[in-house]
């Protein structure tokens, strides 16, 4: 199996091939999207809240990012494994933010990894690139930045978010990152952003004219049931299915089906 490259990506872009991306947490997953034939496999900071319930993104640690990570990419064979660097381990210190991509990609094998924000975050952008780890944007709506925004709506619907997004976007990339996530914003923007910067740009919630698209795994497989928003496409009803599985094992062991002669030593 040829396995997945930045380098890869870029043809993709260029050829007008999309990019298919999603997240994933634990091995045994990562498997199953990786078998399937996924481009990108990102281990997003939601596995804070899909894996470990909390409501944000932030108290995810980089040790547990890691735990993430190392498992995920045990699994994988094809897919290009992104890591979200987990919120206060790169913002506003550009040392720091080194160490923690090093210890990301060190630590779990991972090929890349995501960080939220534009010209905030120059200087960690930068040196991170600069130790020669592949770096992916995440503009528009950043879970991180939550408390700021103060809800999950759409974001830079207006003028002046949407030129600094712009702006952002085109400076991840002369810093030289691989590509950029756009999140939950207008789909004319989206479009404007992936025609002016070279490098993929993929959308959730950002319309269809970017480079590729990414979803929660969880969500676009009915696992998680009380996050709907509109831009998610729900492929499997696998609440239905684990609901029903679980009830029938439950029914069988309490009528004594379950193990029959067969099943048993
Ligand atoms: O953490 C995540 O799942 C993400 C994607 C939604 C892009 O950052
Ligand atoms: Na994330």
């Amino acid at each position: 199996i040829k396995r997945i490259t930045t380098h890869i990506l870029q043809e993709m872009k260029n050829n007008g091939e999309k990019i298919s991306m999603l997240t994933a947490y634990d091995y045994s997953m990562a498997a199953l999207i990786d078998g399937a034939g996924i481009d990108i496999i990102l281990v997003g900071d939601s596995a804070s809240n899909v894996m470990a319930g909390h409501e944000t993104t932030l108290p995810i640690t980089l040790d547990q990012m890691i735990y993430h990570a190392t498992s995920v990419v045990r699994a994988v064979k094809r897919a290009f494994v992104v890591v979200d660097i987990p919120f206060g381990s790169y913002q506003g210190n550009s040392s720091e933010a080194l160490r923690s991509a090093i210890r990301i990609m060190k630590e779990s094998g991972a090929h890349a990894i995501k960080v939220e924000g534009g010209a905030e975050i120059k200087e960690s952008v930068i040196r991170i690139l600069s130790a020669g780890v592949p770096v992916m944007g995440h503009l528009g709506l950043t879970p991180q930045s939550i408390y700021k925004f103060g809800t999950y709506t759409v974001r830079a619907r207006e003028e002046a978010e949407a030129q600094k997004l712009l702006d952002d976007a085109k400076l991840l990339e002369e810093c030289g990152c691989f590509a950029i996530v756009l999140e939950k914003i207008p789909a004319s923007l989206a479009k404007k952003v992936a025609e002016t910067v070279s490098i993929p740009v993929i959308g959730i919630g950002a319309g269809g004219n970017v480079d590729g698209q990414v979803l929660v795994v969880h969500d676009m497989l009915g696992i998680t049931q009380e996050f709907k928003p509109r831009f998610l496409r729900q492929y499997a009803d696998l609440q239905t299915i684990i609901t029903e599985a679980v009830q029938h094992y439950i029914q069988d062991v309490k009528a004594k089906d379950f193990p029959n002669e067969n099943e048993s030593y």
